[in-house]
């Protein structure tokens, strides 16, 4: 086990924590993640016919939806031809619920997962042995990306249950070789108890709970940057760069993005790399990326800003075919793993956004201007409300306990100065006392439409 050693006092002053884990860069957990991009595109277009090949035999979804697109598996002879394939949207797997869109027998399937349907039904997804191994394999390289070693101390506190998040860590941290507490959601004055306790080099968590348990670090009397953490895998919901800024020099750790989604797999579909911190890996020799436009659906190029569409490579028990997730981001090219495409940090998902007098805002934006925002906390909720035919959207942002009046009068109006010039919207800001917006205990909910029932 790679002895880590403790915080040196130099890293808690200054939160310079990178490379703390001991890794060299470009170390790799896996042969696959050293392929060439040649290498990569050959295996890609096997799996990708193969997977084709496989979802429209076994799924009767896809055979009717690709025979009526008029296209057939064999008709792709490229990546490229892909793009003649139908979409498959969140509403095609709900219609079919709740196993319409497996593969297998329901013997095979070894696992079930659900996403939490706040609309209608939710949706569910099966993996068989191999896609559980696999699951645990991806994850395994994406903590390893992030620094994670045999040996360390993995604390969990994504939520365990129908929920990808806390099961789908939890495997890939043991597959490493690590010690995993499985923590979950919830019971935050236990969960900095243990933190303390057990002394984990690495916490893997919402980044929004991630902010609760820094309260609660604060509400014990405990200094969180002495804590035994040195890296954060924060995923699941949208986080901007001034929050990692914020969480590492709270916690002084190293902060770094997973990403992923129940219907593709669950966590570490991408993640992030500890040395370059650049934008999310896309582990694309399971996982076919391409960014369309939301709009046309037609394909973009790499570069340009579009939402994100998976085609699962790998998977057994339920395959998916340009899965369209309604993440909004935009491919660019591999960096500390060469031939792996990255995905920019999800700036918002087209669910979340916000059309205000007719001008698009997603809460990431928002999340940038109050983060910069001097006396405030990097705690805030949007709320949509209607006067008359006018929808109208006020900003409440948490002061920080130690501000001083004139900066929180100050605030109110540096954060609408900052969403009229940055967004080109006029909103109301309110700054609200300490501790009184609702914390998160796993996915933050920041829009509270109280615009009247079916009107909006
Ligand atoms: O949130 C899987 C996950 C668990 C990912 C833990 C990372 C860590 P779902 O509940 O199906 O699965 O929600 C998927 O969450 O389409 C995105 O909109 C959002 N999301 C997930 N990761 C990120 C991220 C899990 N790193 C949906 N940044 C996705 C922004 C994310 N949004």
């Amino acid at each position: 086990m790679p002895e880590t050693a403790p915080k040196s006092a130099r890293e808690a002053a200054t939160g310079t924590s990178s490379g703390a884990l001991g890794r060299g860069a470009g170390e790799t957990f896996d042969d696959a993640e050293r392929l060439s991009e040649e290498a990569l595109r050959e295996l890609q277009l096997t799996r990708l016919r193969a997977s084709l090949r496989y979802a429209y035999d076994r799924v009767p979804f896809y055979r009717e939806s690709f025979d009526r697109a008029g296209v057939h598996p064999d008709d792709c002879r490229s990546l490229a031809d892909l793009a003649r394939f139908p979409f498959t949207v969140k509403d095609d797997l709900r219609a079919q619920y709740p196993f319409g869109m497996f593969a297998v027998p329901k013997e095979e399937v070894r696992r079930i997962h659900a996403s939490s349907g706040t609309t209608g039904r939710p949706t569910v997804v099966g993996y068989t042995e191999r896609d559980l191994s696999r699951w645990a394999d991806v994850v395994a390289r994406s903590i390893h990306a992030a620094g994670g070693r045999p040996g360390h101390t993995v604390h969990i506190a994504y939520g365990y249950g129908l929920f990808t998040g806390g099961l789908g860590a939890h495997y890939g941290a043991e597959r490493l070789g690590c010690t995993v507490v499985p923590a979950s959601g919830g019971m935050t004055a236990r969960q900095v108890q243990i933190i303390q306790d057990f002394r984990p080099e690495i916490i893997m968590v919402t980044p929004s709970y991630m902010l609760t348990l820094l309260d609660e670090f604060e509400r014990q009397g405990i200094d969180p940057r002495a804590t035994s953490l040195k890296v954060g895998i924060f995923g699941a919901e949208p986080w901007t760069q001034e929050m990692r800024r914020e969480i590492e020099e709270r916690f002084a750790i190293d902060a770094v993005d997973i990403y992923g989604l129940s219907e593709v797999m669950g966590p570490g579909v991408a993640q992030e790399c500890l040395e370059t911190k650049d934008g999310l890996h896309i582990w694309e020799d399971h996982f076919y990326p391409e960014v369309v436009d939301p709009f046309t659906g037609e394909v973009l190029p790499d570069g340009e800003h579009g939402e994100l569409v998976f085609t699962s490579l790998t998977k057994e028990a339920m395959p998916v075919i340009r899965y369209r997730t309604r993440d909004l981001t935009r491919l660019l090219p591999g960096t500390a793993r060469a031939a792996f495409r990255r995905m920019e940090k999800i700036t918002g998902r087209s669910d979340d956004m916000i059309i205000l007098r007719g001008v698009n805002l997603f809460p990431a934006q928002i999340e940038e201007i109050v983060l910069r925002t001097p006396g405030v906390a990097p705690h805030f909720q949007l709320r949509l409300t209607r006067e008359g035919r006018m929808d109208h959207l006020t900003v409440r942002a948490e002061a920080r306990p130690d501000a001083t009046p004139e900066e929180r009068t100050a605030a109110v109006g540096g954060i609408a100065r900052g969403v009229k010039d940055g967004i080109g919207v006029s909103v109301a800001v309110e700054i609200v006392d300490p501790e009184t917006l609702e914390r998160s205990v796993g996915k933050i909910k920041r829009i509270v439409d109280a615009r009247p029932r079916g009107e909006s």
